[in-house]
């Protein structure tokens, strides 16, 4: 058992930078005093702290963080030691300016910032190697050592030739021959095609920018090359420490455009292969002025239940705010509640630690107003750390929890290839895409009743869901059509809809209307797909009501399958919008037009009924109330939480008992505005 899976109780803490404090001993004493208070039990240092260890080349100095073991050891704490390489120190980049990145217009860096090094640079993996082996041979043994965070929120790209050379390589070993290339990306249009391969760059504004292959490719080479650079950079550490679990800190998108899905710049179903726990950076935009807080926590949910899909283990919450970010447009703070609301909601969806950016509010530089647990003020007294302190109490009464698993019968399938594909093709409306934003919309049902969803990719065991909604699913391989038929066949109910099946691994059309297996899988044939004006609908007539489509209508034809709904008008009316097909043991519904909420709440209820789906805790469950459970031991953990404004009565089926005060409780609950309940009880 690795050393973090031994240790009982949630983590809570965070980013610490007492490097930054080095000249105010006073303000390093008072910070373990308050952390006490705040029941914090981890820190994460030294995540740009290169400078500091490594102040000129090979001269290191590590007594500040030997401090810092020494006193999280006083007071029984651990430390998440990250490796520096997020951020490299000026001697480095001067001597060896290799190492700075070279952006798409072929522009190299200078020093500045961070996140952006050559993930190709042999200077720059070497450094690397030589400061995490430093790390891994004084704190390898340290018994305060629980984990490993490497390096931060790895992203982004470089082109530079040595970058380019790997492209290159890369390119040969998947293809071959430069004819499969040629082929593969379709580069008989716009005479695109390649006589050597010395011809082949990445894609880039000053050339390249239209061939579709290519830029997914690249983008897989990108992963590929992240994960190889992380690979390399933790070599040191599985040697010296084996025991001690590696993690990097994986990251979502937005809250911008008022949207918050997962990141999609690296393929994170590859990445989360390579770490021991998958662990993210959480910073919904709570309270924005666009949608209700529920809205915002069904999106925030999402995102968790990706991250523990990755693993179906639990996952850390690396950094989130206790207060405000200092990166938005308007950075507010959270209100009363919400604190201890959202950090439960991590909890939740099966989260081992509530961790944050960061622990004392920097003085200077870019973060300065970033929030902290401990503010410019330095004190206790002070809403938002009591808020922490408060949380950090009630978490020591959960510890029973941490390590517990969840159960889940319904998956959302997601694939980073197919939404790159997706994103990058011409044709239909470019701003009414909306790939996640979609998923989210179908999730939101699940979620909105209390039904546990994952989201996985499509090579993952679908055997285990009585349900698979995989909407939109795009780019296609042979197998993920056969894993789909596969499914069905043998009892299982499938939703999917327009768009999906659309082009090969290479994002080449498939050619015939709905592949083969599709077609026998829906019952159906493809016709068109129209795409709609923005403030243009149509509509179907499903049930004894009729709904709106919007962005897209597409065509279809009922071969062998049952038509559940119509189009009401438009060139297609009469229709089918929503086809049944039972194949096999199992049931394939295919959507072909995009409806709303409405729409999607009428259709899932017979499915939900039908496989009871329903949530076995809560009567007639809320959207402005979510429950999630987690199972350890013989218990079920019901995490109940109000992300509304207003009290609200929740009917359960069963008296439990309630962990945060110890006592039992009866049927019938009621949780104050943005309150919170943990109920436990036999399984
Ligand atoms: C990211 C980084 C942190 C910090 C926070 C601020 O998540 O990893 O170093 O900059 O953002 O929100
Ligand atoms: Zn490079």
């Amino acid at each position: 058992m690795n050393k973090l899976a031994a240790t009982p109780g949630f983590l809570h803490g965070g980013d610490y930078n007492p490097d930054q404090w080095l000249d105010h001993p006073e303000i390093l004493k008072q910070d373990l005093k308050l952390m006490q208070q705040a029941h914090i039990n981890t820190v994460t240092v030294g995540v740009f702290s290169w400078a500091l260890e490594e102040p000129t080349e090979g001269v290191y100095n590590f007594g500040w963080l030997d401090r810092v073991f020494a006193e999280m050891a006083k007071i029984h704490g651990h430390v998440i030691l990250a490796t520096p390489s997020g951020a490299r120190p000026h001697w480095l980049s001067q001597k060896y300016p290799e190492v700075n990145r070279v952006d798409e217009n072929g522009r190299r860096h200078t020093h500045g910032f961070r996140h952006n090094h050559c993930y190709s640079s042999p200077v720059y993996r070497e450094k690397v190697r030589q400061i995490n082996t430093k790390l891994a041979e004084r704190y390898g043994q340290n018994p305060t050592l629980l984990m490993w965070h490497a390096s931060n929120e790895y992203s982004g790209e470089c082109y530079c030739n040595l970058c380019q050379s790997n492209w290159r390589r890369w390119l040969q070993r998947k293809y071959s021959s430069l004819d499969a290339l040629n082929r593969a990306w379709c580069l008989s249009v716009w005479s695109g095609l390649y006589s050597d391969w010395s011809q082949v760059l990445p894609p880039s504004p000053l050339g390249e920018t239209k061939v579709h292959g290519m830029d997914l490719d690249w983008k897989r080479f990108v992963t590929a090359m992240t994960i190889d650079f992380y690979q390399q950079e933790i070599q040191p550490l599985r040697e010296l420490t084996p025991n001690i679990p590696i993690t990097t800190n994986f990251m979502a998108d937005g809250p911008a455009n008022q949207q918050y899905t997962p990141m999609v710049g690296l393929d994170y179903s590859k990445f989360a292969k390579a770490v021991d726990v998958v662990s993210w950076d959480s910073y919904p935009e709570w309270h924005n002025n666009y949608e209700t807080v529920a809205e915002t926590a069904m999106k925030t949910a999402y995102i968790h239940d990706q991250f523990w899909s990755l693993k179906h283990q639990p996952f850390l919450v690396m950094e989130s705010t206790p207060s405000y970010v200092n990166w938005a447009q308007y950075n507010k703070a959270k209100q009363p509640g919400m604190h201890i609301l959202s950090s439960f909601q991590q909890l939740a969806h099966g989260s081992d630690s509530t961790l944050y950016f960061q622990i004392r509010q920097a003085q200077g530089n870019s973060e300065k107003f970033h929030g902290a647990v401990i503010g410019h003020d330095g004190t206790a007294d002070n809403r938002v750390f009591q808020e922490v302190a408060t949380y950090g109490a009630q978490l020591e009464k959960l510890a029973e929890i941490k390590g517990a698993t969840k159960d889940v019968r319904v998956a959302i399938i997601f694939d980073w290839e197919s939404q790159w594909a997706f994103d990058r093709g011409g044709g239909f409306g470019r701003p009414t895409r909306l790939g996640i934003q979609t998923l989210q919309k179908h999730y939101a049902i699940f979620w909105g009743q209390d039904i546990a969803c994952d989201i996985v990719t499509p090579d993952a065991d679908l055997s285990r869901y009585k349900l698979v909604v995989a909407p939109m699913l795009y780019l296609q391989r042979p197998a993920t059509m056969q894993a789909l038929q596969a499914y069905v066949a043998q009892g299982g109910t499938l939703v999917s809809s327009y768009f999906s099946g659309m082009v090969d691994e290479d994002d080449r059309v498939l050619l015939g209307g709905l592949p083969t297996p599709l077609r026998e899988l829906f019952g159906i044939k493809r016709r068109e797909l129209d795409t709609l004006l923005p403030g243009e609908h149509y509509h179907v007539h499903y049930g004894s009501n009729v709904y709106p489509t919007h962005d897209y209508d597409e065509v279809i034809e009922a071969e062998t399958a049952n038509v559940l709904a119509t189009y009401t008008d438009n060139f297609y009316q009469a229709t089918p919008a929503v086809t049944q097909h039972h194949y096999q043991q199992g049931t394939a519904y295919y959507l072909a037009a995009r409806m709303d909420r409405d729409f999607l709440t009428a259709f899932y209820a017979k499915i939900i009924a039908k496989l009871q789906l329903a949530n076995s805790f809560v009567i007639a469950p809320s959207y402005e109330v979510s429950c999630q459970t987690r199972y350890q031991n013989g218990y079920q953990y019901h995490f109940l939480m109000n992300f509304s404004e207003t009290p609200q009565t929740v009917k359960l089926q069963r008296s439990t008992l309630d962990l945060l005060t110890g006592t039992p409780v009866e049927k019938t609950v009621t949780l104050a505005k943005y309150g919170v309940m943990v109920l436990r009880e036999k399984a």
